[in-house]
């Protein structure tokens, strides 16, 4: 087991805010360009409610009842201004958490836009992921977008559920030739990605758990036996945005979930009169007829919170 330089403070974030975070990144994981911080200002904002959401026991009793899904909903990634991220704009190799709730209230999800050293897009290809747990295998997708490169992972450690900041996006940069690993990642886990081919990780501080983000998350170091769920996306090249559309039914699911259909809430966007009809798209229809029905519908409709 090992800690980051500092400890997540959550208090201290509620109190302090937004800037907390920022400050907490630069300190734990690198400065934050002034653009990279502009991007990520909305979405960063619907980490905090998710981090506060999850880390303070008293706010759970304000969490809606659980419900059952009948189908997973096709759902545009926006940021808290509600304007649909690009594809394009995905920071790559971004070690800043940037994260979207999927299929439901609660579930958090990162966003990656994965990259070589020199921070080029990396088209992640189809894979099968090993369950550790029980042998089994099942199809990882491979990245979305104009390179390939842009995949979506539960951000909830599937060995006791630890949450951002303590599970966290490792960019290549810390397996550079000459190995500049940081001290707070540990050789265990670079040692078993580079094994794996992978050139980062998604580490979790609590026990030492490591996914490979280049592999569909599978298990690189336990104590977890399972992979971190992944989140089917649709890229639309037409507008460039980015939906949420599924998740592997096949793939173990998000930890304390029953499936990954039921064991939380409805998504504030969540069309509870429909069901998730106007969530869904009908057979032959593109995404950006799903995304303008339902702005014309009035629905608030959003990733985060
Ligand atoms: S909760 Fe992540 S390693 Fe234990």
């Amino acid at each position: 087991m090992r800690h980051g330089k500092e400890k997540f403070d959550e208090k201290k974030f509620v109190k302090v805010g937004r800037d907390y975070l920022y400050n907490y990144a630069e300190n734990n994981v690198e400065p934050l360009s002034p653009g990279r911080r502009a991007f990520l200002k909305g979405v960063l904002i619907g980490v905090g409610v998710v981090t506060v959401a999850s880390a303070l026991p008293i706010l759970s009793v304000l969490n809606p009842q659980e419900v059952q899904l009948k189908n997973f909903p096709w759902i545009i990634i926006v940021d808290s201004n509600g304007t649909p991220i690009k594809a394009s704009s995905v920071p790559i190799n971004d070690p800043t958490i940037m994260l979207f709730q999927y299929p439901m209230l609660g579930d958090i999800t990162f966003l990656l836009n994965m990259g070589d050293e020199n921070n080029n897009p990396v088209s992640i290809p189809p894979t099968k992921v090993l369950i550790p747990q029980n042998g089994a295998t099942y199809d990882f997708p491979g990245g979305v977008g104009p390179f390939k490169s842009i995949v979506a992972y539960s951000a909830i450690c599937q060995h006791l559920g630890c949450a951002p900041p303590e599970i966290h996006f490792y960019p290549p940069k810390y397996f550079s030739p000459g190995g500049n690993v940081p001290n707070y990642l540990p050789s265990e886990a670079y040692q078993a990605a580079l094994s794996a081919g992978a050139k980062s990780v998604i580490h979790c501080d609590c026990h030492g758990s490591t996914y490979d983000p280049w592999h569909g998350a599978g298990v690189l170091t336990g104590p977890t036996v399972r992979p971190l769920p992944y989140v089917q996306l649709y890229w639309d090249s037409n507008t460039d945005y980015i939906y949420a559309v599924s998740m592997n039914t096949k793939a173990p699911p998000i930890i304390d979930h029953p499936s990954d259909l039921e064991g939380a809430a409805y998504l504030d966007s969540y069309n509870k009169q429909t069901e998730c009809g106007k969530l869904l798209l009908n057979k032959g229809e593109k995404p950006s007829d799903c995304y303008t029905q339902l702005q014309s519908d009035g629905n608030t409709f959003s990733g985060g919170s």
